[in-house]
């Protein structure tokens, strides 16, 4: 355990999810104003039937669950999930927050018709793992819903992001620059798995692109 030789380990893991929730809770309602709501209601927008949402953070996708029948929202993050418990009124449809990680949830094998993630295939510990889970959850067939920064195709783009994001990670919650969300989801299984890039209006050039898909289980 960090202590008085490590004060920056302490902050972090003492205090640290509790600082950046405060701070992201913040950061998301900037960030919807200055674009990322859009985003949201597109991608949830087509989230039907039985959902479930995976690193739900404090709840910013819930506004915009009016196609689906009932939502369960996995938030491993204390600090997180009470915000989101706090939220869970902003649904237009029943929500509850389960226990759990992406990477192993407590549902039974193909309970949901649509999977959610959003900014969270960046933080995972094990991105296979969770796209596996995935689709592990969902019925055959079934979506997997996603907005997510990616690693760059600009070889110089990229390589600023790799030397970056040891430090990246720490300040903010784990996240990582350089990840790569549709090959785990090939290497899960998924199929036609549809992209596009799009803009968040105020964002750093860090996290660019964002890419907004689905898949099917
Ligand atoms: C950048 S936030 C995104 C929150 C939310 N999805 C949104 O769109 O605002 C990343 C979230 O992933 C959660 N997270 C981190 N590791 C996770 C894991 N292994 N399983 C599920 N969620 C995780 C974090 O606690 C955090 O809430």
């Amino acid at each position: 355990m960090p202590g008085r030789n490590d004060p920056w380990g302490y902050v972090m893991a003492e205090r640290g999810h509790w600082i950046f929730a405060a701070f992201y809770r913040r950061i998301c309602d900037v960030s919807d104003r200055a674009g990322f709501g859009k985003v949201r209601a597109r991608l949830i927008g087509d989230a039907t039937g039985d959902v479930l949402e995976i690193g739900a953070g404090v709840g910013g996708n819930l506004p915009y669950y009016a196609n689906a029948d009932h939502v369960c929202l996995v938030e491993p993050d204390p600090a997180m999930r009470k915000t989101l418990a706090a939220r869970l009124g902003r649904s237009p449809v029943a929500a509850e927050i389960g226990t759990g990680t992406a990477e192993e949830t407590p549902y039974p094998d193909g309970r949901f018709d649509t999977v959610v993630s959003s900014l969270v295939l960046c933080t995972v510990d094990d991105i296979d793992r969770s796209a596996a889970e995935a689709r592990r959850v969902l019925k055959p067939g079934g979506t997997f819903l996603f907005v997510e920064h990616v690693g760059s195709p600009d070889p110089k783009a990229r390589r600023r992001q790799e030397r970056v994001e040891p430090v990246w990670r720490r300040l903010f919650g784990g996240c990582r620059l350089t990840r790569d969300p549709v090959a785990a989801l090939e290497k899960a299984g998924f199929t036609e798995i549809r992209t596009e890039t799009v803009d968040l209006g105020r964002q750093p050039g860090l996290t660019k692109p964002v890419i907004l898909g689905s898949a099917r289980a």
